[in-house]
């Protein structure tokens, strides 16, 4: 089973942007030893675990284009298969022998379950500050993409301001991915995304397109998305999707992802000019610009 659910999910494909990350950045310092591979490995079935997890809580029904595992094999198998990468892949990292990398990765992986527990707290309110929607997202999603950034920094034998620099790429960058993401549950489309539009609004996730609309929005239209986000009305979608695009709630959240690709550009200024520098650089406006 354990095979069959991996197997199921990964060969789904994904953009495996944290792996990437983790090499880019090893070989930007010139690190060709073979602990990169087991990282970039632990750090994504880090991710396919927290994914499988993820889409239980979230009771998605699509990922990567096909039915997600809860879907076809049930919420209890998702649940354990997950665990098994999880732990495998601390088995992997445990092999590459380096403290340093242990630390940063259970920093990771706890601050991640933190922010899926904090975003469950905040589910259905419409109050939500924006400092508290940007907290959560850096932990559950800009927190692995620090990671990843760091530990090829930490192969790499980078001073520590300047693995200090690369972790604020990896933060920034990830803040930008997410903030994306939240508006590709608006304005995307699923057969692109591999996702279904309107999960967030579903579950009531006040994410910043949301908290934008309101606070820009007419009396009426605040009331239309808070009244969505406090009871779940996806069926409410398409008119959430009109007020959200009005309001320029849509530009206003690409316009805060593009702040943070800029960080995470400017961030870059410390690395040696390599093809993995730039390849790094291109990833900013790649993931700002995506539609999947
Ligand atoms: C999905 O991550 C979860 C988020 C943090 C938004 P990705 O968009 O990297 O998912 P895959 O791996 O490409 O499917
Ligand atoms: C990202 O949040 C989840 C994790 C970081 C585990 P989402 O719930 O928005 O991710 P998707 O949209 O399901 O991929
Ligand atoms: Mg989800
Ligand atoms: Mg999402």
């Amino acid at each position: 089973m354990i095979d069959q659910i991996a197997q199921y999910i990964v060969t789904a494909g994904g953009k495996r942007i944290r792996p990437r990350l983790l090499l880019l950045f090893a070989e930007a310092f010139d690190f060709r030893g073979a602990a990169r591979y087991e990282l970039a490995a632990a750090v994504e079935f880090i991710h396919t675990a927290t994914l499988l997890h993820d889409d239980v809580v979230d009771e998605s029904s699509l990922r990567r284009g096909r039915s997600t595992a809860n879907a076809i094999f049930g919420n209890a198998a998702s649940v354990l298969v997950g665990d098994f990468l999880y732990s495998r892949a601390f088995q992997m990292m445990v092999s590459v022998d380096n403290m340093r990398v242990l630390d940063v990765l259970a920093d990771a992986t706890n601050t991640i379950a933190e922010g899926e527990v904090l975003q469950l707290m905040n589910m259905h309110d419409p109050d939500l500050a924006v400092e508290e929607y940007l907290r959560v997202i850096r932990f559950k999603t800009a927190k692995l993409f620090e990671a990843s950034a760091r530990l090829g920094a930490i192969l790499g034998g980078a001073d520590p301001a300047v693995e200090e620099a690369c972790a604020t790429y990896g933060r920034s960058l990830g803040t930008g991915f997410q903030l994306v993401d939240d508006l590709l549950d608006y304005e995307g489309k699923s057969d692109v995304l591999g996702k279904n539009v309107g999960d967030d609004l579903r579950e009531g996730k006040p994410t910043l397109p949301l908290l934008i609309a309101m606070e820009r929005g007419t009396d009426d239209e605040r009331a239309v998305v808070r009244h969505s986000i406090e009871a779940g009305e996806v069926e409410r979608l398409a008119e959430i999707v009109d007020i959200v695009r009005r309001t320029g709630a849509v530009d206003a959240t690409r316009h805060a992802a593009e702040v943070e690709a800029n960080k995470a550009r400017a961030s870059l200024s410390c690395l040696p000019d390599n093809p993995a520098r730039t390849a790094l650089l291109e990833l900013c406006g790649r993931s700002v610009r995506r539609s999947s």
